[in-house]
């Protein structure tokens, strides 16, 4: 008996072991942990359950019925961060570059369908250099199991991607079925193609780096939702954004014990909106002074900087903040904002998670380039996500909102639950100096001053809307986190459903 469990033990140190020590050194030298370390550390201490460890390959082609590593390149199982399951798999890229065989597919298979059982979020830890070669097809096969499975999951229970090393070819594609992409900079990079692929397709001389790396993705084309300075950075911090995700859409989004007053008065967002219509102010501030602890999870900070989307809580319960930001581009909505917001506001309804949606907002970027790009359909996608979304919505209108976007940005008419706005705002279809520049466009330049001061009384004002019922109180700055909260209360037994159908037809 003793020496069976010997055995067992001796594979088990194998299976650790994975491609080796002088492949882990490799690792370690380029400022990346193992998997096995990043599963450490992303999981509560000692809570991991290792499922699979003995799987190996089956290939034979190419020399491969002689290289066998117990694991095959990836570390499956699940575990508990702060007492909660989630299931994980993390790449090993000490064995065959994290490569994808059709036992390593297997693997992930198996925690992704156990997840989706148990009602658990998945996190994936990627790094990898896609397809195994020596396997061809099978390998393929392995990845489009992977990513139907991604498909019936979504929407069901969280799924996270973190990069944390090379992710290409098939290993992009399950990221981005998945609901948050997280980088680690500079280490980590992704694309379809890489740079070897591009030139000798488009002639262009390209780094990892500028073709996929976090400045790439978390920046300019918002594939990733943040970019994290290394590996314990990136694991801390979907450990705090799991602490506010339901694990499932069969839950409600957890509560935890808030030390936060809930009717606490903030004085000084009284002062926040300045006198000057044209001067901006950080909407974070007043995102920070209206939420439990200030504690706000942002998603995608650097990318379409002109919205703020994250979590917080209020009175311990998560809630989603989506918020125009005056300091960027004035707040307007343009193409890459809408998408933002949009996946956003889906990802909350789809996990009953209650939005807040603080407003400030011009209207819609103008200019060739946006039309081009298609902002009517890209801007379409935000509007139809808050109209779509059954979940407690609330609005403050803090300052502007003008024209489309004040109908998009969670208004009264498509379905808004409590919508407020504080004394500065501005509700109208347009600002006044633009708007009698069109009406009395044959009039004197003073005799439109004196139009525009017309204008500006008559509509730039809560009250008009107000006196329609489209905003329901006027409230005092001071107040807001008290009429949010005690709104959010009023609202936790809101039942609302949308007509049968197979499925929407969002505006992709
Ligand atoms: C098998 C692989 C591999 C792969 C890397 N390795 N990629 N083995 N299949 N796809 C192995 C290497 O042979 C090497 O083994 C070890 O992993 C480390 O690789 P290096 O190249 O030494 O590392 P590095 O210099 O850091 O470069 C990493 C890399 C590069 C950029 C990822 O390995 C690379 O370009 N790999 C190929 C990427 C690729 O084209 N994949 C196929 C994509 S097509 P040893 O034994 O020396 O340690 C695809 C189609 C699916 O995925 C589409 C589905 C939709």
């Amino acid at each position: 008996m003793k020496e069976i469990l010997e055995q067992l033990e001796a594979k088990r140190q194998t299976a650790r072991a994975g491609g080796g020590q002088k492949r882990i050194d490799a690792q370690h030298a380029k400022g990346k942990l193992t998997a096995r370390e990043r599963i450490d550390l992303l999981l509560d201490e000692g809570s991991f359950e290792e499922f699979d460890m003995f799987v190996e390959h089956r290939a034979t082609d190419f020399g491969m019925a002689d290289q066998k590593v117990p694991g095959d390149g990836v570390v499956t199982g699940w575990g508990t961060i702060n007492g909660r399951t989630v299931f994980v798999f993390s790449k090993d890229f000490t064995v065959f570059g994290g490569s994808l065989s059709s036992a390593h597919a297997q693997k992930i298979l198996k925690v992704q369908r156990q997840a989706l059982k148990m009602g658990a979020p998945i996190i994936g830890l990627f790094d990898a250099g896609g397809a195994r070669i020596q396997e061809g097809v099978d390998s393929l096969a392995g990845y489009a199991d992977i990513f139907l499975e991604n498909t019936l999951a979504s929407g069901v229970i969280p799924q996270i991607a973190v990069i944390m090393g090379p992710c290409a070819g098939g290993d992009v594609y399950s990221p981005a079925i998945m609901d948050f992409i997280f980088m680690v900079k500079d280490t980590s990079y992704m694309y379809v193609t890489g740079p070897d692929v591009v030139k000798t397709v488009t002639h262009e001389d390209v780094s990892h780096e500028d073709l996929g790396g976090y400045r790439v993705h978390a920046l300019k084309s918002g594939v990733a939702d943040g970019a994290f300075e290394n590996d314990l950075e990136a694991l801390t911090q979907v450990r705090r954004l799991i602490d506010f995700l339901p694990l499932s859409n069969r839950e409600k989004p957890p509560e935890r014990e808030s030390f936060d007053e809930p009717e606490r008065e903030e004085p000084s967002l009284d002062t926040l909106v300045p006198a000057n219509p044209n001067k901006p102010y950080d909407m974070k501030e007043l995102i920070s002074k209206v939420v439990d602890e200030a504690d706000f999870f942002e998603i995608s900070p650097d990318f379409a900087k002109n919205i703020v989307c994250g979590f917080a809580r209020m009175e311990g319960r998560t809630v989603g903040v989506v918020a125009n930001q005056p300091q960027v581009l004035a707040g307007v909505l343009d193409i890459d904002a809408s998408r933002k917001a949009a996946r956003f506001v889906r990802f909350c309804d789809a996990f009953s998670i209650p939005l807040i949606t603080f407003v400030d907002v011009p209207g819609f970027m103008p200019g060739t380039r946006q039309e081009q790009g298609g902002l009517i359909r890209h801007g379409a996608k935000l509007l139809f996500a808050y109209a779509e979304a059954t979940v407690p919505k609330l609005t403050v209108i803090t300052r502007k909102a003008y024209g489309g976007a004040y109908d998009v940005m969670s208004s009264k008419h498509i379905r808004g639950d409590l919508n407020y706005a504080w004394p500065t705002a501005e509700i109208a279809v347009m600002g006044s100096k633009g708007a009698v520049e069109i009406i009395f466009r044959n009039q004197t330049a003073d005799e439109l001053v004196a139009r525009e001061a017309e204008y500006k009384e008559r509509f730039a004002n809560p009250f008009v809307a107000a006196s329609r019922g489209y905003i329901d109180d006027v409230i005092m700055p001071h107040g807001t986190r008290r009429r949010l909260v005690r709104g959010l209360r009023s609202l936790q037994g809101k039942s609302l459903q949308n007509p049968w159908k197979k499925h929407d037809n969002i505006p992709l």
